[in-house]
């Protein structure tokens, strides 16, 4: 499929399977991940200012604050790479970010072609993310972060609909069956 300028944002729940969508859709699609869990967690590994701010955050499962995120994304958005297209997984996570995103394409004159959500079963989630062992993985933290999806995050799902961008995907399939999933429901709005 022709995918020049496919801008693309993936979300839903903690272990709903951005990241492993993300990984197979920009092999697919040819267009890079802006994966703001990756870039935080690299930030934490490295160190840096914004690692140290952000580890405490992280571990306990909140969420960073919209202003960080917007200023992180932000640059990231205004890369070589990404002018051609983006899989963003990760971000937005609240209304907040939304608009800034939103903002933040309108001022590069471009807007985003889809928002697609992975939707799977709170059961299989926790199953899934109890088996994989990442260090926000463990019971309370999981919990918490299934709980700040349903706070914070799932009123995107009202926002992208509004918005005429939302697509809602079955998540709970073999990795490839979803993604072909995706690629289909992008060919339907491109
Ligand atoms: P982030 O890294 O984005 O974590 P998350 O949303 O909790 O998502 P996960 O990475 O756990 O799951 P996923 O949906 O990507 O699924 P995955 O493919 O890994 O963020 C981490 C933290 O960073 C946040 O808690 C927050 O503190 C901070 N942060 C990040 N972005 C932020 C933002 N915008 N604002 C504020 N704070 C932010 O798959 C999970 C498991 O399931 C894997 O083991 C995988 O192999 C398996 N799996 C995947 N798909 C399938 C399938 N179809 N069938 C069977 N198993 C599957």
């Amino acid at each position: 499929m022709a995918t020049d300028g496919i801008r693309v944002v993936l979300f839903g729940p903690p272990g709903s399977g951005k990241g492993t969508q993300a990984g197979v859709l920009s092999e697919r699609l040819g267009v890079p991940v802006v994966s703001t869990g990756e870039m935080l967690r690299e930030a934490v590994a490295a160190g840096s200012s914004l690692g140290r701010k952000v580890a405490e955050i992280m571990a306990a499962g909140s969420l960073v604050d919209d202003d960080t995120m917007s200023e992180v994304v932000g640059e990231r958005l205004e890369r070589p790479d990404v002018q051609g297209g983006f899989l963003l997984d990760g971000y937005p996570r609240t209304l907040r970010q939304a608009d800034s995103l939103r903002e933040m394409l309108q001022r590069q004159g471009v807007a985003l072609d889809a928002a697609v959500l992975l939707d799977v079963p709170e059961e299989v989630l926790v199953a899934r993310l109890t088996g994989r062992g990442r260090g926000d993985d463990g019971d309370e933290v999981v919990r918490e972060r299934l709980d700040v999806y349903r706070d914070k995050t799932e009123p995107l799902v009202d926002y992208y609909r509004r918005e005429d961008l939302l697509q809602v995907i079955d998540g709970d399939r073999p990795v490839q069956r979803v993604a072909d999933d995706i690629v289909a429901s992008l060919e339907a709005v491109r």
